[in-house]
């Protein structure tokens, strides 16, 4: 890409003045018009960007140079795009309701769900089920997590309380103990490969708490546990009964699971209807992101104004803001679905490419990330993309208050203030994108959820990175295993580590 002419083009134009100074940009009584977009229950400005029409004209070409219609087309196809595994991208069909998959995901998703709603399964304490721990990490946590704290308003046809057990740490395990009732529990692991250590082992303790507690049975009738995965040899070696285990395909990524089988805890916590009104605004968003020319699709544009930031203008860091506590997990689902998908320095070829791809991505609620590092947004020496992400319909007043906020920070980080006293006053000119989303309904959520997801597989099509994989993430497994081993085994000698890790690692072992 880097050699494509139009990628010149936008460097050229990149390192003009005027299109970094947004109160020029605002110079063409157009602007509002041209750089605003809806579509269905979303609502993206992005007229507060370091952008102009020359701009996006040429980062639409860069798309087409890209052949990312093409690229769009192979995913809906079921055509290999995630080339390091050989396999394709699914996601997209489990939302389809014309596809074959979707029928299939949803009946085994929902007759499982049944049977626990009505009591038809029992715990191995011979109970009804009340409580589901889901115990994953990454794809298989962040996407349900957020989800489930989305649609917690709307739980009326559920009767199940949902907890989620994700990093390895006994404090947690215990204060869950404490919290849950243990009879009514049923403790699903959540794995697509059913091999990830953080879960196993959260599993295995849990496992053991559970045999010491009196009348705990479990047979192939009865039974705590439950498995979500793609690999379920591993689950019925495990000891799960095969009844308890929701299957998913492989080609399904983990961080785009949460629409598979990785969805049951929304299931159980939001109802069938809300599930399939998810899948329906995510498939909305699926054929918005096929049909429409890229000067007019939203999550082309979201990943074209990132790329000009990321590649052309130079900024390294992205920050991701709700103003909406039910959207409190957005910034940590989108941090793993753009720094895993996208942060990577390997062409799809294996080529070792010379241009930066993820940025860092930040964020946190918009109210508490106001009183805790906005300050350097307003003046500090750098400037980065915002994403503010407001719900516009609620009957409080306490969300207008959210709102207000939202559209003060955008104006005031635009704007700036001149000040006699120099150290209070703020530069101004600091871009964001805002996007409201009309209510906090499932259907809105899945369109939101679908064109972050669109977003960067765009990103990666035109940074031509495979963002279905995540072979980056084995080193530091590995060599832990291998300290783990080698402290075990008095071993350590043997390692070829520098002194500061050994120094580290005598540490721990010495306390
Ligand atoms: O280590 C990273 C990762 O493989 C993620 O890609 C994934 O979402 C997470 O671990 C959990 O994996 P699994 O669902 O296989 O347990």
């Amino acid at each position: 890409m880097r050699n494509n002419p139009v990628w010149q083009q936008l460097n050229e134009l990149a390192q003009q003045a005027e299109r970094r100074d947004l109160a020029k940009l605002w110079q063409n009584p157009n602007r509002q018009q041209s750089l605003v977009f809806e579509f269905e229950d979303l609502y993206l400005d992005l007229s507060k960007n370091w952008l102009d029409d020359q701009a996006l004209t040429a980062l639409c070409q860069l798309a087409e140079a890209a052949e990312l219609k093409t690229a769009i087309d192979n995913m809906f196809n079921g055509e290999i795009v995630n080339t390091t595994d050989q396999l394709p991208a699914t996601h997209t069909e489990l939302r389809n309701p014309q596809h074959p998959n979707y029928l299939r995901n949803t009946e085994s998703l929902f007759s499982l769900a049944d049977q626990v709603t009505n009591g038809e399964v029992k715990t191995a304490f011979g109970k009804q089920v009340k409580q589901l721990v889901n115990i994953g990490i990454g794809g298989s946590y962040l996407g349900p997590r957020l989800v489930v704290e989305a649609l917690t308003e709307l739980q009326s046809e559920s009767r199940i309380s949902i907890y989620f057990a994700a990093s390895v740490d006994d404090s947690l395990i215990n204060q869950l103990f404490k919290s849950i009732d243990i009879e009514h529990c049923l403790f699903c692991i959540s794995s697509k490969s059913f091999s990830t250590v953080e879960t196993l082992m959260n599993a295995r303790a849990i496992q053991a708490k559970l045999k010491n507690i009196k009348g705990y049975q479990p047979d192939q009738q009865q039974s705590s546990l439950m498995a979500i995965t793609a690999n379920t040899s591993r689950a019925l070696e495990a000891g799960i009964p095969e009844h308890m285990i929701l299957p998913f395909d492989p080609s399904i990524g983990g961080r785009f699971s949460l629409w598979s089988a990785i969805g049951f805890p929304i299931v159980l916590a939001a109802g069938k209807t809300q599930f399939k009104a998810l899948l329906e605004g995510a498939h909305l968003m699926d054929q918005h992101y096929q049909q429409q020319p890229f000067d007019k699709n939203l999550p082309v544009l979201m990943a074209l104004v990132s790329i000009w930031y990321r590649n052309f203008i130079g900024l390294s860091a992205y920050s991701c803001l709700p103003y909406d506590a039910r959207l409190r997990s957005l910034p940590k689902w989108l941090q793993q679905l753009m720094m895993e998908s996208t942060g990577k320095m390997h062409s799809t070829a294996g080529e070792i490419i010379d241009y930066p791809t993820s940025p860092w991505v930040f964020g946190d609620h918009g109210q508490l990330s106001q009183h805790a590092f906005f300050q350097a947004f307003h003046q500090g020496v750098d400037a980065l993309p915002l994403d503010f992400i407001g719900v516009l319909e609620h009957n409080s007043p306490s969300q207008d208050f959210l709102l207000f906020n939202l559209i003060a920070q955008g104006a005031a980080l635009m704007q700036g203030k001149e000040e006699d006293h120099s150290m209070k006053g703020c530069p101004g000119n600091k871009p964001s994108t805002t996007l409201l989303m009309k209510n906090m309904s499932a259907k809105s959520v899945g369109q939101l959820l679908a064109l972050y997801e669109h977003m960067i597989y765009t990103q990666s099509v035109i940074w031509n990175i495979n963002c279905f994989d995540q072979p980056g993430v084995e080193l530091g497994k590995t060599i832990a295993k291998d300290i783990q081993a080698h402290v075990e085994n008095n071993t350590l000698n043997q390692m070829a580590l520098d002194p500061s890790t050994l120094a580290l690692i005598q540490k721990v072992t010495e306390t």
